[in-house]
């Protein structure tokens, strides 16, 4: 039987007079006089004021379970900002189930601890409510994601963590073998190469929620460890994945707002960047990309006598500062601009340095193109057409961005991807997906001539400026894939030895097949109203990588690295 009757944080007027046991942490305790004590007990429901007659030795977290009668506040003592505010337990029994140290933090929300603290003491910043209300959002979408999968006839499987090889981009956490010293496991960056094994054995409809690990550099949206809830489709193409998709994610936002998302929109790929300078554009405001090429084609100013020329308009921005100028200036040319113009828009005209560069006409051609008025501040960068779009990208999200909590929730599916992002160091195509995301059939024939013409059937999930996921038709034909190996270089040997299992797996009838994967702990840090996936992870890592509360990652004793036949170098010099 369990210890208590009712939770702290459930009790209110209509249980006044009802004889009740609640259990819980002292969160904080009130002398009135010699004997008289204010004790609140919190749970993970709210906190509750009890009332104790003497003094009672207790301390805050101390953890204790406290009978007494549910009674009304004294008038002028109720307390409206308190779910309970209105009642109070009175005439107290108390039990010390468990004495406590004083807490490294106070476990209150209106205090900032120092975060490495939090991490380190993970357990008690769980107690808090902000972490309370983290996790259960979580949980609450976890399991509405996995009903609208199940509902739409998904089969849950699992994949295992010790693999061969996964074909995501990042560097791998690597595992050694004791049986075979001198071999290693791979952690999965994603269970892409097992779901498509899926496909092929029949299973129709596969999802997972998926723990995945990439040993990347880490930031708000990145952990090395996050999970994905991760689908796959047979017999279906790209519309089908969108349409089962956005059933988990209507259920994970219905599950927390209890709102029905619109229609998620769809928006080409060079669409996305030719507007927002972002393959990942946060449509919660406007500030577009404005164009400008045509403004400047014949221009005298040398710094536009460039293939391209883009705009923002900054409503208001004629106040910034010479000093916040230098700043945006500077960081354009961290994003690799060139420079960067900038013109303030006065009732007498542009006011900028390079203004005596430009004709009449350009600027009154300017002016009309970017519907400035004055209080207006313009930036402009002329570069490669890439390039001008990166960083008026970064530079408009710098200026826009609006907090989690606010703006709503603006879902976009940006869709037609190239199917290579750019050529490497040697001149050969890099994958903007993974090497099995089929090409659009109308550019096959593209692939060795002009592979960067590819498009791709690939697709991501955009929420409010973060990559929520990412998907694509997988190419199902040894051909086609042998002609994707050719275009980036990959040779039919070092194919076979990376990928052989699959490319064996697709010659035994691998049906057509496309799926998706969308990282949860995003969804629910937007979902939650926080701006860092670390605060809807139970355990997470540092920046650096660091577990501070376990202490990973640690050397392991010399005994251990004898039997897995290992040795490590001294650090480099
Ligand atoms: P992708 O690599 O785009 O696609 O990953 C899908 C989604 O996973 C989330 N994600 C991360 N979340 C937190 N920390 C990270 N380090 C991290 N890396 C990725 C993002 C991302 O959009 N196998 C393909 C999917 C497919 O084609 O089906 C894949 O993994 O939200
Ligand atoms: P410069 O001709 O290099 O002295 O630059 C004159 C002004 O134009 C400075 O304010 C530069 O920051 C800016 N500028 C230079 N190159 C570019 C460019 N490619 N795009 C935008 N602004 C530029």
């Amino acid at each position: 039987m369990t210890l208590r009757t009712d939770y702290s944080g459930a009790l209110r007027s209509s249980d006044i007079g009802r004889t009740v046991t609640v259990c819980g942490w002292v969160a904080r305790r009130r002398e009135h006089g010699e004997h008289l004590a204010f004790i609140d007990v919190r749970d993970h429901t709210g906190i509750v004021q009890c009332v104790v007659d003497g003094a009672a030795d207790l301390r805050n977290e101390y953890v204790v379970k406290i009978t007494g009668t549910v009674r009304a506040r004294l008038e002028g003592t109720t307390n409206q900002a308190l779910a309970t505010g209105e009642v109070e337990i009175g005439d107290c029994a108390i039990e010390i189930l468990n004495a406590a140290e004083p807490p490294p933090f106070p476990i209150d929300d209106r205090i900032d601890s120092d975060e490495s603290v939090r991490l380190r003491y993970r357990y008690l910043d769980l107690r808090r409510e902000r972490m309370q209300k983290n996790m259960r959002v979580r949980a609450v979408i976890n399991q509405a994601c996995r009903n609208a999968m199940a509902e739409q006839n998904f089969v849950e499987i699992e994949t295992p963590m010790l693999i061969a090889s996964t074909p995501e981009g990042a560097r791998d956490f690597v595992v050694p073998s004791r049986l075979q010293p001198g071999s290693f496991y791979v952690l999965p960056q994603s269970p892409q190469l097992f779901k498509q094994l899926c496909m092929v054995g029949g299973l129709d409809r596969y999802f997972q929620v998926a723990r995945c690990l990439r040993d990347e550099d880490l930031r708000a949206d990145r952990q090395f460890e996050f999970m994905q809830l991760d689908l796959e489709m047979s017999f279906a193409d790209q519309q089908d994945v969108l349409d089962a998709t956005a059933r988990a994610i209507a259920a994970a936002v219905k599950s927390v707002t209890g709102e029905d998302i619109a229609e998620i929109p769809t928006m080409p790929w060079i669409e996305a960047q030719e507007r927002f300078g972002s393959d990942k554009p946060d449509l919660r405001f406007g500030m577009e990309l404005i164009e400008l090429t045509e403004v400047f084609a014949g221009t005298e100013f040398n710094a536009f006598k460039a293939p391209c020329i883009k705009g923002l308009r900054v409503e208001g921005g004629a106040e910034f500062t010479r000093s916040r100028l230098d700043d945006l200036t500077d960081m354009a040319k961290r994003y690799g601009a060139k420079g960067l113009v900038w013109m303030r828009v006065t009732d007498d005209g542009l006011d900028s340095p390079v203004a005596k560069f430009l004709s009449e006409d350009e600027i009154v051609k300017l002016r009309a193109a970017t519907e400035a008025q004055p209080g207006d501040l313009l930036l402009l960068v002329a570069d490669e057409r890439p390039k001008v779009r990166h960083v008026l990208g970064l530079l408009r999200v710098e200026l826009g961005r609006t907090p989690v909590t606010e703006g709503g929730l603006h879902f976009t599916w940006i869709v037609d991807f190239p199917l290579f992002e750019g050529l490497d160091d040697d001149g050969r195509p890099v994958a903007a997906h993974h090497l099995f995301t089929m090409p659009n059939p109308d550019d096959l024939d593209k692939l060795q001539s002009d592979p960067l013409a590819v498009r791709a059937q690939s697709y991501d999930l955009v929420l409010n400026g973060w990559e929520l996921g990412s998907g694509s038709v997988r190419i199902h034909r040894a051909d086609v894939q042998q002609l994707v190996f050719d275009a980036v270089g990959i040779e039919a040997e070092d194919a076979q030895r990376r990928f052989g299992f699959l490319l064996d797996a697709f010659k035994y009838g691998a049906p057509p097949h496309a799926g998706f994967a969308f990282g949860l702990d995003r969804l629910v840090a937007i979902l939650a109203g926080e701006e860092n996936i670390r605060e809807v992870i139970a355990f997470p890592k540092t920046q650096s990588g660091l577990d501070l509360l376990t202490g990973a990652p640690s050397p392991i004793e010399s005994s251990q690295l004898d039997e897995l036949r290992l040795r490590h170098l001294p650090p480099p010099s």
